[in-house]
C-alpha cells in the first residue's frame, strides 16, 4: 500500500479531488489530511470522506518530533494542495522527490514568497497575459523552484477577470492533479 498525506491550508477542493480519485484504488491510500488552520474548510471536507486529519501549529512543523514523525509513520509520499506554509529542510530532506505541490501558474512565471491564489491570478490579469496554467513539481527548499513534472496551459481573452482564471485553473486542477500524483508514485 502506498500511503499519501496531504497538506493544505484552505477550502481543499484539491484535496477532495485526490481523495475521491483514490477512494477505490487498492494499491493507495490517503492517510491523513493535515492542516495548519484549524478553521480550514479541508478539515470538514476530509472528515466527510472518511480521512483521519490533524491541525499543526506552525511551531510543530519546524520541530523535530513534530510533524516529521506523523509524516514518516504515514506517508510515503505528500501532497501539498493549497498548503501556505514553507515545508521546511527537516521534510524535505527526508522525503526527496516525493513531496509533490501544485501551483496555480505557469512556472517559473508568477511563483515565490506571496504568489498564491487570487495574487497569482490578479498578476496574470494585470500582465494582460494570452494563457496561464497550472504547474505539478516536486518541492525543494525554494518556494516554487522545485522540478517541474506537468504543466497544462489555458488560453485567456480580454474578457476575464481574475475570477474566471481562478474557475479555468481550477478545471486544469480538477482534471489532471490526481492523475498526476497517480503517475509520478506509479513510476517511483
Ligand atoms: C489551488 O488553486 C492550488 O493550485 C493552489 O491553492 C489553491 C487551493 O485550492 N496552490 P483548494 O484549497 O484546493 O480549493
Amino acid at each position: 500500500m502506498i500511503k499519501i498525506a496531504i497538506l493544505a491550508s484552505g477550502s481543499g477542493s484539491n484535496a477532495e479531488n485526490i481523495i475521491q480519485y483514490f477512494l477505490k484504488d487498492k494499491n493507495v491510500e490517503i492517510t491523513y489530511v493535515l492542516s495548519n488552520k484549524k478553521d480550514a474548510f479541508v478539515l470538514k471536507r476530509a472528515k466527510k470522506l472518511g480521512v483521519k486529519s490533524q491541525v499543526f501549529s506552525n511551531k510543530d512543523i519546524k520541530e523535530e518530533n513534530g510533524l516529521l514523525n506523523l509524516l514518516k509513520a504515514e506517508a510515503d509520499f505528500i501532497v501539498l494542495a493549497g498548503f501556505l506554509l514553507k515545508v521546511p529542510e527537516n521534510i524535505i530532506n527526508t522525503f526527496p522527490n516525493k513531496i509533490i505541490n501544485i501551483h496555480p501558474a505557469l512556472l517559473p512565471k508568477y511563483g515565490g514568497k506571496g504568489m498564491y491564489g487570487m495574487h497569482v491570478h490578479r498578476a496574470v490579469k494585470e500582465n494582460n497575459e494570452k494563457e496561464t496554467g497550472i504547474t505539478i513539481h516536486y518541492v525543494n527548499e525554494n518556494y516554487d523552484e522545485g522540478a517541474i513534472i506537468f504543466q497544462a496551459t489555458t488560453r485567456l481573452t480580454e474578457k476575464d477577470t481574475p475570477e474566471t482564471i481562478a474557475d479555468k485553473i481550477h478545471l486544469l486542477e480538477q482534471e489532471h492533479f490526481p492523475r498526476v500524483i497517480e503517475e509520478v508514485i506509479l513510476k517511483a
